[in-house]
Protein backbone atom coordinates (compact mmCIF):
# COMPACT_ATOMS: atom_id res chain seq x y z
CA UNK A 1 0.00 0.00 0.00
CA UNK A 2 1.27 3.49 -0.71
CA UNK A 3 0.22 6.73 0.45
CA UNK A 4 -0.25 10.13 -1.10
CA UNK A 5 -0.42 13.31 0.89
CA UNK A 6 -1.17 16.80 -1.42
CA UNK A 7 -0.55 19.81 0.16
CA UNK A 8 -2.37 22.16 -2.37
CA UNK A 9 -0.45 25.88 -1.56
CA UNK A 10 2.16 27.33 -3.21
CA UNK A 11 4.12 30.93 -2.42
CA UNK A 12 3.79 31.97 -5.79
CA UNK A 13 2.43 30.04 -9.42
CA UNK A 14 4.85 29.06 -11.80
CA UNK A 15 3.98 29.92 -15.45
CA UNK A 16 3.79 26.33 -16.71
CA UNK A 17 1.57 24.37 -13.82
CA UNK A 18 -1.84 23.36 -13.64
CA UNK A 19 -1.53 21.64 -10.46
CA UNK A 20 -3.78 22.27 -7.69
CA UNK A 21 -2.57 24.99 -5.78
CA UNK A 22 -3.54 28.12 -4.07
CA UNK A 23 -0.99 31.58 -3.96
CA UNK A 24 -3.70 32.89 -1.48
CA UNK A 25 -5.95 31.23 1.25
CA UNK A 26 -2.89 30.68 3.86
CA UNK A 27 -5.06 31.53 6.57
CA UNK A 28 -6.29 27.88 6.25
CA UNK A 29 -3.72 26.20 6.59
CA UNK A 30 -4.03 25.56 9.88
CA UNK A 31 -7.56 23.76 9.49
CA UNK A 32 -6.26 22.51 6.15
CA UNK A 33 -4.02 19.90 7.83
CA UNK A 34 -6.51 19.11 10.09
CA UNK A 35 -9.00 17.67 8.02
CA UNK A 36 -6.16 16.06 6.15
CA UNK A 37 -6.23 14.30 9.75
CA UNK A 38 -9.79 13.71 9.57
CA UNK A 39 -9.30 11.88 5.96
CA UNK A 40 -6.31 10.15 6.76
CA UNK A 41 -8.13 8.60 9.95
CA UNK A 42 -11.41 7.91 8.37
CA UNK A 43 -9.54 6.01 4.98
CA UNK A 44 -7.37 4.06 7.12
CA UNK A 45 -10.51 2.64 8.96
CA UNK A 46 -12.72 2.73 5.70
CA UNK A 47 -10.34 0.62 3.69
CA UNK A 48 -8.99 -1.50 6.85
CA UNK A 49 -5.29 -0.94 6.46
CA UNK A 50 -3.28 -3.37 8.63
CA UNK A 51 -0.38 -1.95 10.97
CA UNK A 52 3.07 -1.65 9.01
CA UNK A 53 1.81 -2.15 5.55
CA UNK A 54 2.30 1.05 4.13
CA UNK A 55 5.55 1.01 2.06
CA UNK A 56 5.72 4.22 0.98
CA UNK A 57 4.74 7.61 2.01
CA UNK A 58 4.63 11.17 -0.44
CA UNK A 59 4.02 14.32 0.42
CA UNK A 60 3.58 16.53 -3.02
CA UNK A 61 1.91 19.74 -4.20
CA UNK A 62 2.02 22.26 -4.36
CA UNK A 63 4.99 22.89 -1.95
CA UNK A 64 4.95 20.93 1.37
CA UNK A 65 7.62 23.43 2.18
CA UNK A 66 4.94 26.51 2.79
CA UNK A 67 4.09 24.54 5.61
CA UNK A 68 5.23 24.52 9.16
CA UNK A 69 6.74 20.71 10.32
CA UNK A 70 5.06 21.35 13.51
CA UNK A 71 1.40 21.45 11.69
CA UNK A 72 2.44 18.00 9.88
CA UNK A 73 2.78 16.38 13.65
CA UNK A 74 -0.53 15.23 14.10
CA UNK A 75 -0.49 13.28 10.43
CA UNK A 76 2.62 11.70 11.13
CA UNK A 77 1.54 10.52 14.92
CA UNK A 78 -1.06 9.03 12.81
CA UNK A 79 0.46 7.17 9.90
CA UNK A 80 3.46 6.05 11.91
CA UNK A 81 1.78 2.85 13.50
CA UNK A 82 1.05 1.91 9.43
CA UNK A 83 4.01 2.86 8.05
CA UNK A 84 6.49 -0.28 7.14
CA UNK A 85 10.21 -0.52 9.01
CA UNK A 86 12.46 1.21 6.75
CA UNK A 87 9.58 3.09 4.68
CA UNK A 88 10.73 5.29 2.03
CA UNK A 89 8.82 9.08 3.04
CA UNK A 90 9.79 11.53 0.74
CA UNK A 91 8.85 15.45 0.64
CA UNK A 92 8.59 17.79 -2.39
CA UNK A 93 10.18 21.13 -1.10
CA UNK A 94 10.59 24.56 -3.23
CA UNK A 95 14.21 25.76 -3.24
CA UNK A 96 13.14 28.90 -1.48
CA UNK A 97 10.82 27.67 1.16
CA UNK A 98 12.81 24.71 2.55
CA UNK A 99 14.86 26.68 4.99
CA UNK A 100 17.38 24.82 7.71
CA UNK A 101 14.77 24.95 10.23
CA UNK A 102 11.86 23.53 7.77
CA UNK A 103 14.28 21.00 6.24
CA UNK A 104 15.69 19.24 10.13
CA UNK A 105 11.55 20.03 11.52
CA UNK A 106 10.74 17.14 8.54
CA UNK A 107 13.86 14.90 8.82
CA UNK A 108 13.05 15.08 12.79
CA UNK A 109 9.88 13.66 11.55
CA UNK A 110 10.80 11.17 9.62
CA UNK A 111 10.96 12.40 6.27
CA UNK A 112 13.92 10.51 4.65
CA UNK A 113 13.71 11.72 1.07
CA UNK A 114 13.55 15.05 -0.26
CA UNK A 115 12.80 15.75 -4.14
CA UNK A 116 13.20 19.58 -4.67
CA UNK A 117 11.84 21.54 -7.53
CA UNK A 118 14.59 23.20 -8.71
CA UNK A 119 13.59 22.88 -12.84
CA UNK A 120 16.55 25.00 -13.96
CA UNK A 121 20.10 26.14 -12.92
CA UNK A 122 19.86 29.09 -15.25
CA UNK A 123 18.70 32.33 -14.07
CA UNK A 124 16.97 33.09 -17.15
CA UNK A 125 15.49 29.78 -17.70
CA UNK A 126 14.37 30.36 -13.87
CA UNK A 127 12.52 33.88 -14.74
CA UNK A 128 10.95 32.50 -18.19
CA UNK A 129 9.37 29.65 -16.35
CA UNK A 130 8.20 32.15 -13.48
CA UNK A 131 9.93 30.46 -10.48
CA UNK A 132 10.73 32.25 -7.36
CA UNK A 133 14.21 31.37 -6.96
CA UNK A 134 17.66 31.44 -8.61
CA UNK A 135 19.61 28.97 -9.64
CA UNK A 136 21.98 29.60 -6.89
CA UNK A 137 19.43 29.37 -3.74
CA UNK A 138 18.37 25.36 -5.29
CA UNK A 139 22.12 24.70 -5.00
CA UNK A 140 22.60 25.95 -1.72
CA UNK A 141 18.91 24.22 -0.45
CA UNK A 142 20.25 20.55 -1.92
CA UNK A 143 23.40 21.07 0.08
CA UNK A 144 21.73 22.53 3.79
CA UNK A 145 19.73 19.15 3.00
CA UNK A 146 22.48 17.09 2.61
CA UNK A 147 24.21 19.02 5.08
CA UNK A 148 21.56 17.95 7.28
CA UNK A 149 21.60 14.32 6.95
CA UNK A 150 19.26 13.96 3.77
CA UNK A 151 21.09 11.35 1.55
CA UNK A 152 18.20 10.62 -0.87
CA UNK A 153 17.71 14.14 -2.84
CA UNK A 154 16.23 14.31 -6.22
CA UNK A 155 15.57 17.29 -8.09
CA UNK A 156 13.01 18.09 -10.45
CA UNK A 157 14.39 19.65 -14.05
CA UNK A 158 12.11 20.85 -17.02
CA UNK A 159 13.38 20.72 -20.64
CA UNK A 160 12.54 21.46 -23.71
CA UNK A 161 11.77 25.16 -23.25
CA UNK A 162 13.11 27.75 -26.15
CA UNK A 163 16.55 28.38 -23.94
CA UNK A 164 17.19 24.70 -24.05
CA UNK A 165 20.64 24.61 -26.06
CA UNK A 166 22.88 20.53 -26.54
CA UNK A 167 25.32 23.30 -24.68
CA UNK A 168 23.04 24.34 -22.28
CA UNK A 169 21.84 20.71 -21.27
CA UNK A 170 25.30 19.75 -21.06
CA UNK A 171 26.20 22.34 -18.60
CA UNK A 172 22.98 22.32 -16.76
CA UNK A 173 23.14 18.34 -15.81
CA UNK A 174 26.91 19.01 -14.92
CA UNK A 175 25.68 21.64 -12.51
CA UNK A 176 23.03 18.78 -11.38
CA UNK A 177 25.93 16.44 -10.87
CA UNK A 178 28.32 17.94 -8.71
CA UNK A 179 25.52 18.26 -5.96
CA UNK A 180 24.97 15.40 -3.89
CA UNK A 181 21.85 14.14 -5.27
CA UNK A 182 20.68 10.51 -5.69
CA UNK A 183 18.15 10.99 -8.40
CA UNK A 184 16.82 13.43 -10.98
CA UNK A 185 13.38 13.84 -12.96
CA UNK A 186 13.64 15.67 -15.73
CA UNK A 187 10.13 16.59 -17.83
CA UNK A 188 9.72 17.99 -20.67
CA UNK A 189 7.65 20.63 -20.72
CA UNK A 190 3.90 20.21 -21.76
CA UNK A 191 1.65 23.43 -22.20
CA UNK A 192 -1.07 23.19 -19.73
CA UNK A 193 -4.83 24.61 -20.11
CA UNK A 194 -5.37 27.72 -18.21
CA UNK A 195 -1.74 28.66 -17.78
CA UNK A 196 -0.08 31.75 -18.67
CA UNK A 197 2.17 29.77 -21.02
CA UNK A 198 -1.28 28.61 -23.15
CA UNK A 199 -1.15 32.08 -24.60
CA UNK A 200 2.68 31.61 -25.39
CA UNK A 201 2.91 28.32 -26.93
CA UNK A 202 6.09 29.67 -28.74
CA UNK A 203 7.96 28.79 -25.24
CA UNK A 204 8.10 25.05 -25.64
CA UNK A 205 10.35 23.51 -28.16
CA UNK A 206 9.90 19.92 -28.33
CA UNK A 207 13.66 17.84 -29.14
CA UNK A 208 13.79 14.21 -29.17
CA UNK A 209 17.57 15.22 -29.48
CA UNK A 210 17.64 16.81 -25.91
CA UNK A 211 15.65 13.81 -24.18
CA UNK A 212 18.55 11.32 -25.74
CA UNK A 213 21.41 14.02 -24.38
CA UNK A 214 19.98 14.35 -20.92
CA UNK A 215 19.67 10.24 -21.14
CA UNK A 216 23.34 10.11 -22.51
CA UNK A 217 24.31 12.33 -19.63
CA UNK A 218 22.59 10.94 -16.83
CA UNK A 219 24.00 7.70 -17.55
CA UNK A 220 27.72 8.78 -18.00
CA UNK A 221 26.95 10.23 -14.61
CA UNK A 222 26.14 6.70 -13.48
CA UNK A 223 22.31 7.66 -13.30
CA UNK A 224 20.55 5.04 -14.95
CA UNK A 225 17.23 5.90 -16.34
CA UNK A 226 14.44 3.71 -14.96
CA UNK A 227 11.48 5.78 -16.81
CA UNK A 228 10.95 7.70 -19.13
CA UNK A 229 12.08 10.94 -16.96
CA UNK A 230 13.21 9.68 -13.87
CA UNK A 231 17.49 8.38 -13.43
CA UNK A 232 19.16 7.39 -10.27
CA UNK A 233 18.54 5.56 -7.10
CA UNK A 234 14.41 4.83 -8.09
CA UNK A 235 12.04 6.04 -6.18
CA UNK A 236 9.94 3.60 -4.59
CA UNK A 237 6.73 5.11 -4.47
CA UNK A 238 6.46 6.28 -8.15
CA UNK A 239 8.23 2.78 -8.83
CA UNK A 240 5.02 1.17 -7.24
CA UNK A 241 2.37 3.57 -9.08
CA UNK A 242 3.52 1.50 -12.10
CA UNK A 243 3.62 -1.34 -10.58
CA UNK A 244 0.18 -1.11 -10.22
CA UNK A 245 -0.32 -1.16 -6.08
CA UNK A 246 -2.95 0.23 -4.54
CA UNK A 247 -2.85 3.76 -2.84
CA UNK A 248 -4.49 5.93 -0.74
CA UNK A 249 -4.71 9.70 -1.46
CA UNK A 250 -5.62 12.19 0.83
CA UNK A 251 -6.30 16.01 0.14
CA UNK A 252 -7.71 17.88 -2.13
CA UNK A 253 -5.36 17.61 -4.95
CA UNK A 254 -4.98 14.14 -4.09
CA UNK A 255 -6.28 10.39 -6.07
CA UNK A 256 -6.16 6.98 -4.82
CA UNK A 257 -6.60 3.82 -5.96
CA UNK A 258 -7.99 0.90 -4.24
CA UNK A 259 -9.88 -2.40 -5.85
CA UNK A 260 -11.22 -1.32 -9.29
CA UNK A 261 -12.07 2.22 -7.81
CA UNK A 262 -10.15 5.41 -8.27
CA UNK A 263 -11.47 8.16 -6.09
CA UNK A 264 -11.06 11.78 -5.54
CA UNK A 265 -11.61 14.03 -2.51
CA UNK A 266 -12.95 17.72 -3.49
CA UNK A 267 -10.40 19.68 -5.07
CA UNK A 268 -11.68 23.50 -3.87
CA UNK A 269 -9.99 23.75 -0.53
CA UNK A 270 -13.38 25.31 1.23
CA UNK A 271 -15.22 22.14 0.18
CA UNK A 272 -12.44 19.50 1.20
CA UNK A 273 -11.88 21.40 4.75
CA UNK A 274 -15.79 20.88 4.99
CA UNK A 275 -15.89 17.50 4.03
CA UNK A 276 -12.56 15.86 4.14
CA UNK A 277 -14.53 12.44 3.49
CA UNK A 278 -16.58 13.11 0.52
CA UNK A 279 -15.00 11.33 -2.28
CA UNK A 280 -15.81 11.28 -6.11
CA UNK A 281 -15.61 7.73 -7.30
CA UNK A 282 -14.80 6.63 -11.11
CA UNK A 283 -15.10 3.03 -11.40
CA UNK A 284 -12.38 1.02 -13.44
CA UNK A 285 -12.94 -1.51 -15.96
CA UNK A 286 -10.51 -4.07 -16.86
CA UNK A 287 -9.56 -3.03 -20.35
CA UNK A 288 -9.33 0.08 -18.66
CA UNK A 289 -6.77 -1.11 -16.29
CA UNK A 290 -4.79 -3.44 -18.69
CA UNK A 291 -4.45 -0.24 -20.67
CA UNK A 292 -2.84 1.87 -17.81
CA UNK A 293 -0.67 -1.03 -16.84
CA UNK A 294 0.53 -1.11 -20.67
CA UNK A 295 1.51 2.24 -20.80
CA UNK A 296 3.25 2.39 -17.00
CA UNK A 297 4.72 -0.72 -17.84
CA UNK A 298 6.06 0.16 -20.90
CA UNK A 299 7.39 3.73 -19.84
CA UNK A 300 9.83 2.02 -16.73
CA UNK A 301 11.48 -0.83 -15.63
CA UNK A 302 8.68 -2.22 -14.46
CA UNK A 303 7.77 -3.39 -18.00
CA UNK A 304 4.17 -5.13 -18.69
CA UNK A 305 2.96 -9.19 -17.62
CA UNK A 306 2.09 -11.18 -21.06
CA UNK A 307 -0.34 -12.76 -18.82
CA UNK A 308 -2.19 -9.68 -18.47
CA UNK A 309 -3.05 -9.04 -22.01
CA UNK A 310 -5.70 -10.43 -24.39
CA UNK A 311 -4.22 -12.83 -27.08
CA UNK A 312 -4.47 -10.22 -29.92
CA UNK A 313 -2.55 -7.92 -28.01
CA UNK A 314 0.01 -10.99 -26.88
CA UNK A 315 0.46 -11.49 -31.08
CA UNK A 316 1.30 -7.93 -31.45
CA UNK A 317 3.48 -7.99 -28.47
CA UNK A 318 5.53 -10.97 -29.69
CA UNK A 319 5.53 -9.44 -33.39
CA UNK A 320 7.88 -6.63 -31.81
CA UNK A 321 9.78 -8.97 -29.75
CA UNK A 322 10.81 -10.88 -32.81
CA UNK A 323 11.86 -7.29 -34.26
CA UNK A 324 13.94 -6.78 -31.36
CA UNK A 325 11.82 -3.93 -30.39
CA UNK A 326 10.72 -5.37 -26.85
CA UNK A 327 12.47 -8.04 -25.08
CA UNK A 328 10.92 -11.24 -23.42
CA UNK A 329 11.86 -12.05 -19.95
CA UNK A 330 10.04 -15.14 -18.39
CA UNK A 331 6.53 -13.86 -19.19
CA UNK A 332 7.36 -10.17 -19.08
CA UNK A 333 7.62 -7.94 -21.72
CA UNK A 334 10.72 -5.18 -21.02
CA UNK A 335 10.99 -2.12 -23.35
CA UNK A 336 14.51 -1.38 -23.89
CA UNK A 337 14.04 2.52 -25.20
CA UNK A 338 11.45 4.07 -22.92
CA UNK A 339 11.41 7.36 -25.75
CA UNK A 340 9.20 5.10 -27.68
CA UNK A 341 6.84 3.77 -25.63
CA UNK A 342 3.52 5.34 -26.34
CA UNK A 343 4.00 3.96 -30.03
CA UNK A 344 4.60 0.33 -28.79
CA UNK A 345 1.90 0.60 -26.68
CA UNK A 346 -0.51 2.59 -29.05
CA UNK A 347 0.20 -0.67 -31.51
CA UNK A 348 0.09 -3.45 -29.36
CA UNK A 349 -3.90 -2.10 -27.85
CA UNK A 350 -4.38 -2.18 -31.61
C1 LIG B 1 4.11 19.52 -7.76
S1 LIG B 1 5.47 20.07 -8.62
C2 LIG B 1 6.87 20.17 -7.53
C3 LIG B 1 7.04 20.65 -6.23
C4 LIG B 1 7.26 22.09 -5.94
N1 LIG B 1 6.00 22.74 -5.94
C5 LIG B 1 8.15 22.84 -6.91
O1 LIG B 1 7.66 23.22 -7.96
O2 LIG B 1 9.29 23.12 -6.55
C6 LIG B 1 6.09 18.64 -9.43
C7 LIG B 1 6.95 18.85 -10.64
O3 LIG B 1 6.18 18.75 -11.81
C8 LIG B 1 6.87 19.35 -12.88
N2 LIG B 1 5.89 20.04 -13.70
C9 LIG B 1 4.78 20.70 -13.31
N3 LIG B 1 4.12 21.20 -14.38
C10 LIG B 1 4.83 20.86 -15.48
C11 LIG B 1 4.67 21.09 -16.90
N4 LIG B 1 3.67 21.80 -17.37
N5 LIG B 1 5.61 20.57 -17.73
C12 LIG B 1 6.64 19.84 -17.26
N6 LIG B 1 6.84 19.62 -15.94
C13 LIG B 1 5.96 20.11 -15.07
C14 LIG B 1 7.91 20.28 -12.26
O4 LIG B 1 9.18 19.80 -12.57
C15 LIG B 1 7.64 20.18 -10.78
O5 LIG B 1 8.81 20.22 -10.03
S1 LIG C 1 5.56 23.99 -10.08
FE1 LIG C 1 5.44 23.72 -7.90
S2 LIG C 1 5.74 25.82 -7.04
FE2 LIG C 1 5.25 26.07 -9.18
S3 LIG C 1 3.03 26.40 -9.15
FE3 LIG C 1 3.40 24.21 -9.57
S4 LIG C 1 3.27 23.23 -7.61
FE4 LIG C 1 3.54 25.45 -7.23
Amino acid sequence: MLLYIHIPFCDSKCHYCSFNSYVDKFDRKGTYMESLVRQLHHDLQTYEISKHSIETLFIGGGTPSTIDPALFEPLFEMVDPFLQNGAEITSEANPNSASRRWLSGMHDLGVNRISFGVQSFFDDKLRLLGRAHKAKEAMAAVERAAALGFDNISIDIIYATMLDTPDRIEKELGTAFELPISHLSAYELTIEEGTPFQQRPEVRKESVEASRLIREYCEQAGFNQYEISNYGKPCRHNLGYWQYKPYLGVGSGAAGRIGHKRYYPHTTIEHYIDAPFHKDFEPLQASDMVEERLLLGLRSDVGVDRNILESPMQERADLLTEEGKLLLSGSRYCNPDFLLSDEIALFILG
